[in-house]
């Protein structure tokens, strides 16, 4: 009997056999530099420390970088020896602005600020990707780029980043990223094709009336009158004039109007949040809310001043590579039920940016273990995760990395 060494199948290779010991075996690692970013959360395009940090990572590693980019953000490139696709992990630096409540002894040294959403972890994830990577150059297949990106939380890195070139020279062909995702628990992955988050749009809206006294409501346009029909009425949109299969939301998150008991408001002042996947309600739900707010307002001889800002787009993930990553989750997981297609949220993500450039997938590691007490949800200042998952996340990376890369 002959033996033919192919490479992919060589001890040596990013073969799935040996990647999972030489994982685990990063866990420590992956823990400590998690809680090391977690004692110092800063905010949106002040990452300076952080960014810091992860550069001397880099540095130590000898894995080439550039800083700078976007302010903040951070590129690492890794070239494999063998040919391949180029492509990219993406993972956001920044914290939130929250006062932590937990006891922990690598809690928050920052007053008033926070890593309430997981960004810590998916800065280690992706440090010990590139790590394990640069460990491997000599195996892996294509160009790795890891892009380390600031303000996901607002206003937003992505964008600045792409047209600061970060997925150029050598042009990026498909991207992955990922969040920690307490809502669902350790050892499932949420992945699926098409929109896994929504469109994020941000409105504010003044109503002018007319004030006066509040017994005399003949000689006013009572703004709280005008806001309230208002308020109900934009609540038709999702209800009357979206396809009923199509998930949307409007919500009114703010309602300032009146000084007093016996007067009537001279304005009134409103703002609120619309969500959404399917692309062809980016224009119909802003047209609807301008004309529900006109007509109302033309009827009692109100008018208004309207500013719609659209922040995020949908997180739209590409088939065959959300096909890849749950292929490859399906072997991390190791249980079918680990898998959930039905992940949707109606959160908005900034990696929407990067998945309108380039083919990819975003997806959800679940990371919510009640018995440890880690089950708050992402915001709150009690928000915590299990750790496990920190290898869990380098390795689909991996994987996803090396099944793709080969395949050119
Ligand atoms: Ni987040």
């Amino acid at each position: 009997m002959t033996f033919t060494i192919n490479s992919s199948n060589s001890p040596n290779s990013l073969t799935l056999d040996n990647i999972r010991p030489q994982i685990k075996a990063l866990q420590p690692e992956l823990v400590a530099w998690r809680r090391r970013i977690h004692q110092r959360p800063e905010l949106g395009f002040q990452e300076e420390l952080t960014a810091d940090f992860i550069a001397q990572k880099l540095q130590a590693w000898s894995i080439p970088h550039q800083t700078g980019i976007a302010k903040t953000g951070i590129v690492a490139i890794i070239k494999g020896a063998k040919p391949g696709k180029v492509m990219a992990i993406r993972a956001d630096i920044d914290a939130l602005p929250i006062q932590e409540a937990n006891e922990v002894p690598y809690r928050s040294q920052h007053d008033g600020k926070m890593h309430a959403c997981g960004h810590d972890g998916h800065t280690a994830i992706a440090l010990g990707t590139a790590y394990y990577l640069a460990q491997h150059q000599e195996e892996l297949h294509g160009t790795v780029k890891i892009i380390f990106q600031p303000a996901e939380e607002g206003p937003g890195g992505a964008k600045p980043m792409i047209e600061e070139g970060v997925l150029e020279n050598p042009d990026v062909e498909q991207i992955i990223g990922l969040h920690v995702w307490n809502n669902l628990p350790l050892g499932t992955v949420g992945v699926r094709s098409g929109a896994l988050m929504a469109a994020s749009e941000r409105f504010t809206l003044k109503i002018i009336g007319r004030g006066g006294h509040g017994a005399m409501p003949d000689q006013t346009i009572d703004s709280i009158i005008v806001a309230s029909q208002i308020v109900n009425a934009l609540q038709t949109i999702v209800a009357r004039n979206i396809n009923p299969l199509d998930a949307a939301v409007v919500t009114i998150g703010e309602f300032h109007a009146g000084t007093g008991f016996n007067v009537i408001a001279d304005s009134a002042f409103l703002s609120g949040t619309v969500r959404y996947f399917e692309p062809n309600l980016e224009s119909i739900i802003p047209q609807r809310i301008e004309s529900i707010i006109a007509g109302i307002c033309e009827s009692h001889g109100a008018s208004y001043d309207l500013d719609y800002q659209k922040l995020y787009p949908a997180t739209i993930n590409d088939p065959r590579i959300a096909e890849l990553v749950r292929s490859v989750a399906m072997e991390v997981v190791e249980t079918p039920m680990g898998v959930v297609p039905e992940c949707r949220t109606m959160g908005g993500e900034d990696m929407s940016f990067f998945l309108q450039k380039v083919p990819g997938c975003y997806f959800f590691l679940g990371s919510a273990n009640p018995e440890k007490g880690l089950a708050y949800p992402h915001h709150h200042p009690r928000f915590d995760f299990d750790e496990t998952v920190l290898a869990m996340g380098v390795e689909i990376f991996v994987r996803c990395i090396e099944a793709s890369g080969n395949n050119k």
